[in-house]
């Protein structure tokens, strides 16, 4: 419905829902904000798509139709200006599994893989199932407690003869940038230059703060288009990730068989016939939530930092351009971050990730979800500053 105002305050009760973000919590009065799921219901139009589908009433094996496909180039083509050919995607069941995938194509072990750190800790684990080295770049961490990168430092690792693989994450989490073009034309000139091929995650895309613009790193530039294998999926913008549906674009035709064999090798054989219909209504349907959403989002990270920047100064708060995940530096506490995540929990009883799980980089640092009910983050924020105070 044209106009229509989604309701992003309405709380929603998951306990009992066997949710990951949920379960994990002893007590029903911890307030989870750590794995990066929402607590908002879907869109109504993913909602309506899944009803009907249910009604259907026969859950047998899906196959992938054209549509699939067109729902993936349509909205990049409209949203993002990047025009995917439609032979050059694969479906999977989830962006790590494309990852996994995409390694397992595209590296032998013993090989390096550089990431920019801190990053998302499952990175780690599939660069690990590959029996590959997790190479660590260090992002610039600058005065303003914001992010960039060092180039040099980068190209130093791309330089090695051991490195054939860039794992990228646009927009980064946990560091909350969502790159610039030119950024990401210089990162592709040192892909190029040492002959090292970008794998770029961006399950985070539509999560994009006001005054930021986000540019898939294969539509920087033709030759970016060819050295770029982009994994992504509507399942984090839209909450769906439940219902397991990605999608891999490999712009090199040799690639793109490799990792068709890849995913065989893996056996991902069909598509759940609830993913496929959630996943094409987001990306067909779609785009009016998600820009509410992006709206809500950031009322709730200028709660949470005047809160916290006016009670808490011993929290220094990285700006958030994209998705809906705080990163923190917490070492003006003097304490380590597991010690203030366990003092956030015990104290405030609200449940956040413990920085160190993104790579040495991530040390000192905490990450909570906001993507909830803004009274649910404002009692969190408050709980925080009381257990820290
Ligand atoms: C950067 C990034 N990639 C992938 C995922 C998970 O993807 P999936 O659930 O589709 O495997 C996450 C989840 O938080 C993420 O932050």
């Amino acid at each position: 419905m044209k106009n229509e105002k989604f309701n992003f305050d309405e709380l929603v009760d998951r306990h009992n829902t066997h949710s990951v973000k949920w379960d994990k919590c002893e007590n029903d009065d911890v307030i989870p904000m750590w794995v990066a799921d929402m607590d908002f219901k879907s869109a109504p139009c993913i909602i309506d798509a899944l009803k009907e589908r249910l009604e259907h009433g026969v859950f047998g094996y899906a196959s992938v139709p054209e549509k699939f496909y067109s729902s993936i180039i349509n909205w990049f083509e409209r949203r993002h200006n990047w025009k995917i050919d439609s032979n050059l995607i694969d479906y999977t069941t989830g962006v790590v599994p494309a990852i996994d995938a995409v390694l397992r194509a595209i590296t032998k072990p013993g090989e390096n893989v550089v990431m920019l750190t801190p990053i998302y800790n499952c990175f780690f684990t599939c660069i690990d199932s590959n029996n590959c080295n997790a190479f660590e770049v260090p992002l610039t961490y600058n005065d303003d407690y914001s992010y960039s990168i060092d180039f040099e430092a980068l190209n130093k690792a791309l330089s090695d003869d051991n490195t054939h693989t860039l794992l990228f994450c646009n927009p980064h989490n946990p560091a909350g940038r969502v790159w610039t073009r030119d950024e990401m034309l210089k990162v592709n000139d040192l892909c190029l230059k040492h002959g090292v091929t970008v794998i770029s995650d961006e399950i985070h895309c539509e999560m994009v703060m006001p005054g930021h613009d986000y540019t898939p790193f294969a539509s920087i530039s033709q030759d970016a288009q060819n050295n770029c294998i982009t994994c992504g999926s509507p399942s984090k913008s839209f909450n769906i990730a439940g219902l397991q549906a990605a999608f891999i674009v490999s712009n090199n035709p040799d690639i793109k068989t490799k990792v068709n064999k890849a995913l065989i090798d893996n056996q991902v054989c069909s598509i759940n016939p609830f993913g496929l219909e959630a996943f094409m209504a987001a990306y067909n349907h779609g785009e009016s939530w998600i820009l509410q959403f992006n709206d809500y989002i950031c009322g709730n990270f200028q709660l949470m930092r005047d809160m916290m920047n006016k009670e808490l100064p011993a929290f220094h708060i990285t700006p958030m351009e994209g998705s809906y995940l705080v990163w923190i530096d917490i070492t003006p506490t003097g304490m380590t971050s597991a010690q203030v995540t366990q003092k956030i929990l015990d104290d405030g009883k609200v449940l956040v990730n413990d920085g160190a799980m993104y790579g040495k980089a991530g040390d000192g640092f905490i990450r909570i979800n906001i993507a909830t009910q803004r009274s649910v983050v404002e009692e969190a924020t408050r709980r925080i500053i009381n257990a820290m105070k």
